[in-house]
């Protein structure tokens, strides 16, 4: 059998693939409890929506493949951090940080690896905040640790990420510098009405 083909068969055993989905559901209970929390602190709801998905095993050996690594599920549970994701959309972009602070404060969660793509975008203008966390998983007598990629972006982010993983990300027109160049204009604009609209919200508040 190739690795490939046993790669898969591994990842959709159901005790391995219900692991990762197991984290999964615990660490989005939790940000339900964190929403609730925040949501009733700041008399305004904070999350605006959450998803979660498990990586296919045809993206797990794409990504072994592009990042050089044997395509082994092995190699993939050992190397990849997002086979499990979660992505939280807030209303405004300083709730982000505060939904990051909460993770970060939660007894049972490890926070092994941050990512602000807010302070410093990335080329393409992609703004987010990544949190790669450890989600225990008891089972039995035994405990592992599972990682979880946790991307954590405003509204307005999500918007602009979306259409440019429609038309851009991963595609052949995101490696035209010219679409490149224009892409990255309009997160640039977004981010500015994203700004703007966070101190006409600050205002109200202090009215
Ligand atoms: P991936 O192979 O893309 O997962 O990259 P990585 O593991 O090196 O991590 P990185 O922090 O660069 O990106 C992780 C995830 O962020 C991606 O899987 C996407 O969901 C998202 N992302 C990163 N860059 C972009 C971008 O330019 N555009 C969009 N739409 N999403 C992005
Ligand atoms: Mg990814």
């Amino acid at each position: 059998m190739s690795p490939e083909r046993q790669l898969k068969e591994q990842i959709e055993t159901p005790m391995v693939w219900l692991r990762y989905a197991c984290a999964i559901d615990v660490m989005q209970a939790k940000l339900r409890l964190i929403n609730a929390d925040l949501t009733e602190r700041k008399n305004r709801q904070v999350i605006r929506n959450m998803s979660a998905r498990i990586k296919s095993p045809d993206s797990i050996v794409k990504k072994l493949i592009r990042k050089g690594r044997e395509a082994t599920f092995r190699a993939a549970a050992d190397t990849l951090n997002d086979i499990a994701g979660i992505r939280v959309v807030c209303y405004f972009s300083d709730d982000i940080y505060q939904v990051a602070e909460m993770i970060r404060k939660q007894k049972d969660i490890r926070v092994l690896k941050e990512k602000d793509y807010i302070k410093h975008p990335k080329k393409s203008g992609y703004q987010s905040l990544h949190l790669i966390v450890g989600v225990p998983v008891a089972y039995l007598e035994e405990t592992e640790e599972i990682r979880v990629e946790i991307q954590i972006r405003s509204f307005a982010m999500d918007y602009w990420a979306e259409l440019d993983t429609q038309m851009c990300y991963k595609k052949d027109a995101g490696k035209m510098e010219n679409v490149g160049l224009e892409i990255k204009t309009y997160s640039d604009l977004i981010a500015g009405v994203d700004g703007q609209m966070l101190e006409l919200r600050r205002k109200i508040d202090n009215m």
